[in-house]
């Protein structure tokens, strides 16, 4: 039997947290915050709901729950992502980055057998994606990347001997910009039956904000990725393309993959993609100078920061941040956490074995964060390291540094 004093401590533990959570400073670069206004449809009863009669078809209201509210996904969701990312065609309805790849995986590679390339997971690839692969019947190949590039010589050699259905770019972890015309330009030279998706899960935010360049616009068929790392949206996914056969064939896989879409997700997305359009050229120019200054203040006090020999840190979101051994990283890490401040530690990043910080600077900057709070980021850093001042104020101190967020504060 469930004892309701049980559930009681356990309300009094979600409380205690989420406003440890609200007073804290995030820097996972794979996450991000929802705004105000597009929190909101996840506590309506369209959370509850199924939406399946995309097409508004008078005759086909079989679940009537969204109708009231259907257009704010077939007109809003679609209508301002597709202005985002300049493309016609938008499926709003994966419900993740793993979710969106396995339905452009289906969708776009052919029949089972055939080759789909993707990025080799100790360069910077998805951990999943080869196997994703393999797991829906096609043979899997890898390219390695390096700052960014597609190592030619090798892409050159699939194409030719393995001529594949599709090259699916998806780069996770990396401090640069993937360039995508290069890639593009190989498989027109070398085996032009051969689709290019780019899984731009890590950098949607970047890219939809015109601070990166859009993969269409470089030669890519398809693009997508999760919606909420530096895209501040709901956890979703979501596939673009200028095609419109393309996009049915997208259609078609995600008919047979995903029934429920998670209606309120979806109308979250919507509204967060409505006010991106009006902050996320700024946003997305704010968080890759947040980075790069970032980069250069912990540099300069003498932290071991990732940088390319011209001593960039950082074309993107993320900053990698060597601290020491596990131990000295672990002790780090919760330090900074004592203090508020919450760091992603990873061991698999391309280059660099051991534990190093990956940082990302995107929802400290969407939440408001500009040079200011940076400055006073790094100081914590710089604090944590000599185990100074453990008052347990220091994501206080950076946030009392945040100027307007990148959203309508009106709703909050
Ligand atoms: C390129 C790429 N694809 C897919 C994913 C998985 O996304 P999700 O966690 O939303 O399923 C990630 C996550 O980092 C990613 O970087």
């Amino acid at each position: 039997m469930t004892d309701i004093r049980e559930l009681r401590k356990v309300v009094d533990r979600f409380r205690a947290q989420e406003r440890k959570a609200a007073a804290a400073v995030n820097l996972v670069p794979s996450e991000n915050k929802l705004s105000p206004l597009a929190q909101m449809p996840l506590s309506t009863d369209y959370y509850n709901r199924y939406f399946f009669n995309d097409r508004l078809d008078p005759g086909f209201w079989q679940f009537r729950g969204g109708q009231e509210v259907a257009e704010i996904e077939t007109e809003l969701a679609r209508g301002h992502l597709s202005r985002l990312a300049r493309a016609p065609y938008v499926n709003e309805r994966p419900i993740s980055g793993l979710s969106a790849m396995m339905m452009a995986m289906a969708g776009l590679g052919g029949k089972p057998g055939g080759t789909v390339v993707s990025i080799d997971a100790a360069s910077g690839g998805h951990y999943a994606t080869a196997d994703m692969a393999r797991r829906l019947g096609f043979e899997s190949a890898t390219v390695p990347v390096v700052r960014g590039r597609v190592d030619e010589q090798r892409l050159r050699q699939v194409l030719c001997e393995r001529a594949p259905e599709l090259v699916y770019l998806d780069l996770q972890n990396s401090r640069h910009e993937l360039e995508v015309s290069r890639v593009a330009e190989l498989i027109e030279a070398h085996s032009p039956h051969t689709l290019l998706h780019v899984d731009c899960s890590h950098t949607m935010g970047l890219i939809l904000g015109a601070a990166l360049s859009n993969p269409l616009d470089a030669g890519a068929h398809t693009m997508g990725g999760s919606t909420h790392k530096t895209f501040p949206g709901p956890h979703k996914g979501v596939l673009f393309t200028r095609s419109p056969e393309l996009h049915q064939r997208l259609k078609d896989a995600q008919f047979t993959m995903l029934s429920s879409h998670h209606f309120g997700e979806t109308l979250a997305l919507g509204l967060a993609a409505a006010e991106f359009r009006h902050f996320g050229k700024a946003y997305a120019e704010q968080v890759i100078a947040n980075a790069r200054l970032f980069g250069k203040l912990l540099a300069a006090d003498g932290f071991d920061v990732t940088t390319d020999e011209n001593g960039h840190a950082t074309s993107t979101h993320q900053l990698w941040v060597r601290i020491g051994d596990a131990e000295q990283t672990d002790r780090f890490s919760e330090s900074l956490y004592d203090h508020g401040i919450r760091v992603n530690v990873q061991v698999d990043l391309p280059g660099l074995p051991g534990p190093v910080l990956r940082l990302g600077v995107n929802e400290l900057t969407f939440l408001g964060g500009r040079e200011a709070a940076v400055h006073a980021l790094a100081e914590e850093f710089g604090h944590a390291r000599v185990g100074a001042r453990r008052d347990g104020q220091g994501s206080r101190r950076v946030r009392e540094q945040y100027g307007p967020p990148f959203y309508f504060a009106e709703f909050s």
